[in-house]
């Protein structure tokens, strides 16, 4: 949203900071326990976020997740989904062992990393 603030010498001055056009397009990578209890509740609460896609090794886990929140896409390759250019947030929720494979693939695609 343009912010408008004061300089000091009475000028005003406009900033336009990066403006958003609707909500944070989201992936879930690792579909668990965490995810389930506690990221889930949490992007489903924000009025600014959208979970577009599920991605889980374990399918059937994704899958539940999206039947029961009408998400549309489920994958099981991680890859796959940071491939997509029109998801913005990774939300990594895999045991700790892949967080770091799964976040550097994901910053380095650009993606905003959670
Ligand atoms: N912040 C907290 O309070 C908190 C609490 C508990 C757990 N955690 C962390 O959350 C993470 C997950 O814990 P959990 O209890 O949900 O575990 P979990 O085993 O219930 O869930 C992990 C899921 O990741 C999936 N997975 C594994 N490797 C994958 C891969 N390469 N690609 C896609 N999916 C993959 C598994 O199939 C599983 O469904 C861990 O790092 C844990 O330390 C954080």
């Amino acid at each position: 949203m343009p912010v408008s603030s004061h300089n000091g010498s009475g000028r005003k001055l406009w900033v336009l900071g990066s403006i958003r056009m609707g909500k944070w397009r989201i992936a879930a990578v690792g579909t668990g326990n965490i995810f389930r209890g506690i990221h889930l509740p949490a992007w489903l609460a924000n009025p600014e976020a959208e979970i577009v896609a599920v991605c889980d090794a374990y399918r059937a886990g994704a899958q539940k997740i999206a039947d029961e929140h009408g998400i549309k896409d489920v994958y099981e390759d991680y890859r796959k989904v940071i491939a997509r250019d029109d998801i913005d947030v990774i939300n990594i929720c895999t045991p700790n062992l892949y967080h770091s494979e799964v976040a550097i693939a994901a910053l380095k695609a650009g993606k905003h990393v959670f």
